[in-house]
């Protein structure tokens, strides 16, 4: 049987991740790893913090903590977080790990007996003033291509061209603004990429099931022609190099950064050794079926430079079998930002709702064929509709109404008859399209087919109505009853993936013990009939409270949410 690979983008360690972060990737992935785990699949799904590079020695600097100190709390921070947000990682690790360290020194040496690394003397921007190297990053200009005056001396933000510092015009330092920049000589490794350009190309071309948006990227950057990359830098935080005469330098953060999946995953089996055997999920794991998910700037590291590391290594490696990118969620027209503090961050979010809310909205939101934009309204609008009166509602009515009328359980008498039949045959349907979503990885559509299957609960008490029937044929409001309590297991079933929390709160309720491997059978007739009359059940609190108009008005003055 196929066992199933799935890594999210690792959230940089700077600070807590905004809500773009979220959804950009370890949401969708823990979707992702949800689902299959409920279809009785195999799953190993890995997370980490991405923790090395200029930013995080900023990041400490400013916080005035050591940069280890810095990232440890941060990291802390980060996976209480994730748990906050129901995000089921099997392992949340830290490219700073000693494994990580080994790995990319691995894949390093093995890069450079290969010939794909080599040693170069470079020229490099130091910047006087603060009395350091500058990462290409952390120096900024003006843009040669397109005259944006914010371009940083990796990549220009605006038009995505790859740059070397020395290209920008009106150079200066992004940590201090001084623009007293000399360029000096330093000894660097390099790897030579362009000779392993046809052998990513033929390994791209082999995967026509990419989305566009992904193979577009990856085969854009091949098309411009891979240049040879620097991969050291003059930093003390980070993977050591570990070669005579560059005791000064690490990796690259994004050499080291997609290494650590693989290092996560020895981190977790080094936790339970006799159990976990990582580089059977890495290593000739040809049973292994590998998903990753990331936001669309990361898609070239993961399409083209970490492969090439993977296939220069000569080893057999697991690379990806499938790449979901998403676009940008907005907040309001503008980028969620980390830097700039704009839009709602994670520890902001959970402290006002509980992660279902933003799980739902998010995803049913999800960036994926084009950028979208997270307001207010629509957050609100979405959860008051869907959440509170859809899904909530029915639940709340259903379970109410039966507790007053024939006591906690289901009650006697009745069968079922046609409409109960036409309920199976459509849920039916749109089960087998909510799993084909799924498993395509159709995000928003899931989530449409999703909300469509809890609209049928509503359409079906309002028909049956068991309030009225109730006067004239308790029978037949007994069997609506156990028809529509039945349905609300469907629904904590197949929600429990998008809003766990709720769907535990449902398996409760109903005095059931759906736990992650739980899934439907095919016969939707008796996943209407899979509890009986007599079975007990508790009416629970209001599942989800809607938010009221004060609530969006404080938020939006609060977030700053307005054009
Ligand atoms: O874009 C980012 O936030 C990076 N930290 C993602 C790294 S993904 C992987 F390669 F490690
Ligand atoms: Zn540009």
């Amino acid at each position: 049987m196929t066992r199933h690979l799935i890594t999210s983008a690792l959230p940089y360690i700077n600070g807590v991740k905004h809500l773009g972060n979220l959804v950009g990737s370890m949401l969708p992935s823990d979707l992702y790893a949800r689902y299959l785990r409920a279809r009785g699949q195999e799953v190993l799904f890995i997370c980490a913090t991405d923790e090395h590079g200029t930013p995080a020695e900023l990041a400490a600097r400013e916080a005035g903590v050591d940069v280890a100190e810095f990232c440890a709390e941060a990291h802390e921070l980060q996976k209480g977080l994730g748990a906050a947000f129901s995000l089921s990682f099997d392992h949340f690790g830290r490219s700073s790990s000693p494994q990580n360290h080994e790995l990319t020194q691995h894949f390093g040496n093995k890069l450079f007996e290969n010939g794909f690394i080599e040693e170069r003397v470079t020229k490099q921007v130091f910047s006087v003033d603060d009395d350091r190297f500058l990462p290409d990053r952390y120096v900024e200009g003006t843009c040669p291509h397109c005259g944006y005056e914010k371009a940083r001396g990796d990549q220009c933000e605006s038009c995505t061209r790859l740059l070397d510092p020395t290209d920008l015009l009106e150079p200066r330092s992004a940590v201090s603004g001084s623009s007293n920049l000399e360029v000096r000589e330093s000894k660097h490794l390099f790897l030579l990429q362009s000779k392993l350009s046809d052998e990513i190309r033929e390994w791209v071309n082999k995967h026509q099931d990419w989305p566009v948006l992904v193979s577009s990227i990856a085969l854009k950057w091949l098309d411009e022609g891979l240049h040879d990359r620097g991969i050291t830098r003059d930093l003390k935080w980070g993977v050591p190099v570990g070669r005579e005469g560059m005791e000064d330098k690490v990796y690259y953060v994004w050499f080291d950064a997609p290494i650590e999946y693989i290092a996560a995953t020895k981190e977790w089996a080094d936790e339970d050794p006799e159990n976990r055997d990582w580089k059977s999920w890495w290593y000739e794991a040809e049973d292994v079926h590998y998903t990753e998910f990331m936001a669309k700037d990361n898609i070239p590291f993961h399409t083209v430079t970490f492969p090439g590391t993977q296939l220069g290594s000569r080893e057999p490696w697991k690379m990806v079998d499938y790449i979901k990118g998403f676009n940008w969620l907005n907040y309001y027209g503008g980028k969620f930002s980390t830097s700039q503090k704009r839009g709602i961050f994670m520890s902001d979010a959970i402290e006002m709702l509980p992660a279902d809310y933003w799980r739902y909205y998010l995803l049913a939101n999800a960036p994926e064929s084009s950028d979208s934009s997270f307001t207010w309204d629509g957050f609100s609008g979405t959860v008051n509709k869907d959440l509170a009166d859809t899904l909530g509602n029915f639940v709340n009515r259903t379970l109410k109404f039966c507790s007053s009328k024939f006591g906690n359980a289901l009650p006697e008498g009745g069968v079922y008859g046609e409409r109960e039949t036409q309920l199976a045959k459509d849920l039916t349907a749109r089960v087998l399209a909510y799993n084909g979503f799924m498993e395509e990885l159709q995000i928003r559509k899931a989530m449409q087919e999703l909300r469509a299957i809890w609209v049928m609960g509503n359409e079906y008490l309002t028909e049956t109505a068991p309030w009225t029937a109730f006067k004239t044929d308790p029978e037949a409001a007994a069997a609506s009853l156990r028809a529509a309590i039945n349905l609300i297991r469907v629904f904590a079933v197949l929600s429990a993936p998008v809003i766990p929390t709720a769907s535990k709160t449902l398996s409760d309720a109903l005095g059931l013990d759906l736990n992650e491997t739980t899934w439907l059978g095919e016969d939707m007739v008796a996943e209407l009939d899979a509890l009986k009359a007599g079975h007990e059940f508790e009416v629970p609190g209001v599942l989800f409270t809607k938010i009221s108009d004060e609530q969006v008005a404080e938020w939006e003055e609060k977030f700053g949410g307005k054009e």
